[in-house]
C-alpha cells in the first residue's frame, strides 16, 4: 500500500479581482511507498509548493483524491506527518533551543527528544545562540529538526537544501539519508538536479503543474541507455522487456531506447537473438539526470 497516494490532483488559483485563473496544478498523480525519498521536481512556479500546501492540507484542493497511510481523512494522518515549508518560521530573538521547546510543548515532546535532535541536526554546540545569529544552514537544520521533533513517519520538505553552499547541503543530505535508513518516508521539492540524483531513491518531474515523468532514480539516471533498431519496433520492444537487465524500455522516433541495469550490450543482443529478434542498430547512449530534467521540461 502506497504510504502518500496523489490521485488526479488540481490547484486552480482564482484571482480575487481580475477573476484571472491559474492552473497550478493539472490533474497529477502518483504514489510513495514506504521509505522512500521521493524527489519532486520542477522548475520555479511549476506547482511544487503548491501540491506540498494541498499535502499538508494548508491549500484547499480544487479536485482530486490524496490518501496518507490509505486514509483520504487527511487530519488524522496529519500527526505522523513531519514538515517544513519554504521559508523556516521561528523567533529570530530566541535561542534554537527555545524555538524548538515552544514547538515540543505543543506537541507535547520532552526535554529529551529536543536534545537528542538537537545532536542529529548538529546542533547541539550552538543551541543557546539566537536564531537570528544562525547560517543559512543552521537555519534550514533547526527546520529540519522541528519537522523530526515528534519522530513522524513521513517527514514533507519543502526545498530543503536551497541557497545552502556545498557544506550545507552535504549536512542536509547526510540528515535525509539517515531518515531513510530508519524506515522513514521522505517527500521533498527541489530544483537542485545533482541533490536529488545524489538523495533520492525515486522522482517525479513536474513542469507548468503537469507531471511529466516519476519512476525510480536509478531508472531515470541510468547512465546505461542502450539505443536499438529492428525491422519490427514492436517485436523489439517485447523481447528487450523481457531481459532481466532491463529497467525499461521506451519507443522513441524508431527506436528502443532501453534502460540497463547492468549487464552489457552483447549479453542484451545475445538474448534478443535468443527470442528470434535481430538488431539492425545497437549504440550506448548516456544520460544523467540534468539531462533527463533538461529534456522533459525544456
Ligand atoms: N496564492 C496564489 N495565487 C495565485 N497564483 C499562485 C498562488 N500561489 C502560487 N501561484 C502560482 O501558481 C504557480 C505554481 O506556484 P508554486 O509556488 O506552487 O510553484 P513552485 O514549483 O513551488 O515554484 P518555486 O520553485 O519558485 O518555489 C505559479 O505560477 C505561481 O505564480
Ligand atoms: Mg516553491
Amino acid at each position: 500500500m502506497p504510504i502518500i497516494e496523489v490521485n488526479n490532483l488540481t490547484k486552480v488559483y482564482t484571482n480575487l479581482i481580475s477573476r484571472k485563473q491559474k492552473r497550478a496544478v493539472d490533474n497529477i498523480s502518483f504514489s510513495v511507498e514506504q521509505g522512500q525519498i521521493f524527489g519532486f521536481l520542477g522548475p520555479n512556479g511549476s506547482g511544487k509548493t503548491t501540491t506540498i500546501g494541498m499535502l499538508l492540507d494548508i491549500i484547499n484542493r480544487t479536485s482530486g483524491d490524496i490518501r496518507l497511510f490509505g486514509d483520504t481523512h487527511l487530519n488524522a494522518a496529519r500527526k505522523r506527518i513531519g514538515a517544513t515549508l519554504e521559508t523556516p518560521n521561528f523567533y529570530p530573538y530566541l535561542s534554537g533551543y527555545d524555538n524548538l521547546r515552544i514547538v515540543a510543548k505543543i506537541k507535547n515532546i520532552g526535554e529529551a527528544r529536543v536534545q537528542e535532535i538537537l545532536g542529529i541536526v548538529k546542533l547541539a554546540d550552538r543551541q543557546k545562540d539566537a536564531f537570528k545569529a544562525y547560517s543559512l544552514g543552521m537555519k534550514q537544520r533547526l527546520s529540519l529538526a522541528s519537522a523530526m521533533l515528534s519522530d513522524p513517519d513521513i517527514i514533507i520538505l519543502d526545498e530543503p537544501a536551497n541557497g545552502l553552499d556545498p557544506e550545507g547541503i552535504r549536512e542536509i543530505r547526510e540528515i535525509i539519508k539517515a531518515l531513510g535508513r530508519e524506515g522513514k518516508t521522505v517527500f521533498l521539492s527541489s530544483h537542485l538536479l545533482d541533490e536529488v540524483e545524489q538523495t533520492c531513491t525515486h522522482v517525479a518531474v513536474i513542469k507548468n503543474g503537469k507531471l511529466v515523468k516519476q519512476g525510480s532514480v536509478q531508472e531515470l539516471t541510468s547512465r546505461n541507455i542502450a539505443r536499438l533498431e529492428a525491422d519490427n519496433t514492436d517485436m523489439l520492444r517485447t523481447a528487450v522487456r523481457s531481459y532481466d537487465g532491463a529497467l525499461s524500455a521506451d519507443v522513441r522516433d524508431g527506436a528502443v531506447f532501453v534502460a540497463l541495469k547492468g549487464g552489457n550490450l552483447s549479453d542484451l543482443n545475445r538474448h534478443l537473438a535468443g527470442q528470434g529478434v535481430y538488431v539492425s542498430h545497437l549504440s550506448e547512449a548516456r544520460q544523467s539526470l540534468e539531462e533527463v530534467f533538461i529534456e522533459l521540461t525544456s
